[in-house]
């Protein structure tokens, strides 16, 4: 070969083996700061976009934390609790377990904010949970560096979500089964229930155990206080009732939910068994006098889960408003 057929041979085979690597979608998986060179602003705007919106809205601080749970506990990171019923599929975020959850709007505020940089580049999936990390920080929680690079799924899947998300009186058994199978472990399913250390539960969660008897594991005031939220035996579903889940501090992420259940103040089924339960307790205790050690296990656990069986390279889409999939052309 004379050196002007090797230089058309090289050239020619740069391009079939970009073509191969593009074909074949290279994956790099999860990385950390996957968008530095595709968006290097996006974790800037949207921890900007965090700061501006908690300060006009607290309580959005508590969806963004429970979207991640939601979100990524039912099949995958892939921001599938995000997406709107269509005519034929009912979405995850109108079935029974997603009751009471809000503030849908504030994360396409950030999307909106992320597209006006890098249209269409960054995933739905990664501003959901970037806006869980975030979140924890505004509440006063510990700062949790996590990857980017998912992709957003297609389908939304409520019948998924409303078998394998626990239910608010699930046995511990089970809520320790379903953890597990995906990583997480006794100590992690103590540290991520911390996340009732804010917000709020609605009455209709409440009320099968205050009537037609009280419970007798619950303490007299705090039975006082519940009964007073919720008067109505069967409260319309409709009608915002609720009743603070940490009634000493209510808007900050803390070790003060552990103290709270082991004297019997835990709202949900869940909680109370959580510090009952012979498989738990242990960690309840430990939470409860050492708020590093639940931050340590806090961050442990929400790593684990944000890292939940992601769609990565070219699996998915990134959709351009996050509650839509894009149209398939
Ligand atoms: C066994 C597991 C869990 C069950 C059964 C459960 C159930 C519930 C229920 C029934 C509510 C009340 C919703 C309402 O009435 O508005 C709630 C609220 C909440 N949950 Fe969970 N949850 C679990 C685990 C988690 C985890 C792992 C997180 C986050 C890491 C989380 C974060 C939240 C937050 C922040 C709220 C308050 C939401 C608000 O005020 O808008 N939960 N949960
Ligand atoms: C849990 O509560 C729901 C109502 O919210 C009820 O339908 C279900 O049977 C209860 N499950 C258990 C295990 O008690």
């Amino acid at each position: 070969m004379n050196s002007r057929a090797l230089f058309i041979f090289a050239i020619l085979s740069f391009f079939a083996f970009s073509a191969f690597a593009e074909e074949n979608g290279e994956d790099p998986g999860l990385l950390m700061n996957f968008y530095k060179d595709s968006c290097p602003q996006a974790e800037d705007i949207i921890r900007e976009q965090v700061k501006l919106l908690y300060k006009r809205h607290k309580n959005t601080a508590f969806s963004w934390l429970r979207n991640i749970f939601h979100d990524c506990f039912v099949e995958s990171c892939d921001a599938s609790l995000l997406l709107d019923s269509t005519r034929r599929v009912l979405s995850e975020k109108e079935t029974d377990r997603s009751f009471g959850m809000r503030n849908f709007r504030y994360i396409e505020d950030i999307k909106d904010a992320v597209e006006r940089e890098c249209p269409g580049v960054v995933s739905c999936a990664d501003i959901l949970v970037l806006s869980a990390r975030d979140g924890i920080v505004a509440l006063g929680g510990p700062y949790i560096p996590l990857k980017t690079g998912r992709r957003d799924g297609r389908r939304s899947r409520a019948e998924i979500l409303e078998q394998h998300l626990p239910d608010h009186n699930e046995s511990m058994t089970v809520v320790l089964d379903r953890f597990g199978s995906i990583g997480i472990d006794a100590p992690g399913v103590v540290a991520l229930l911390g996340a009732h250390s804010v917000g709020r539960t609605h009455c209709v969660k409440l009320v099968h155990r205050l009537y037609p008897e009280v419970d007798p594991a619950l303490p007299a005031s705090h039975v006082e206080h519940m009964l007073k939220k919720c008067p109505d035996t069967i409260p319309d579903p409709k009608a915002v009732q609720y009743v603070r889940n940490d009634r000493g501090t209510p808007m900050i992420l803390d070790n003060n939910y552990y103290r709270n259940i082991l004297d019997n103040k835990g709202l949900l089924l869940v909680d109370h068994q959580l510090a009952n339960d012979k498989r738990t307790k242990p960690y309840v205790k430990k939470m409860a006098k050492s708020q590093d050690y639940f931050f340590k296990e806090f961050s442990r656990a929400i790593t684990i889960l944000s890292e939940n069986n992601p769609l990565t390279g070219s699996k998915g889409e990134v959709r351009k408003q996050c509650n839509l999939a894009n149209k398939l052309h």
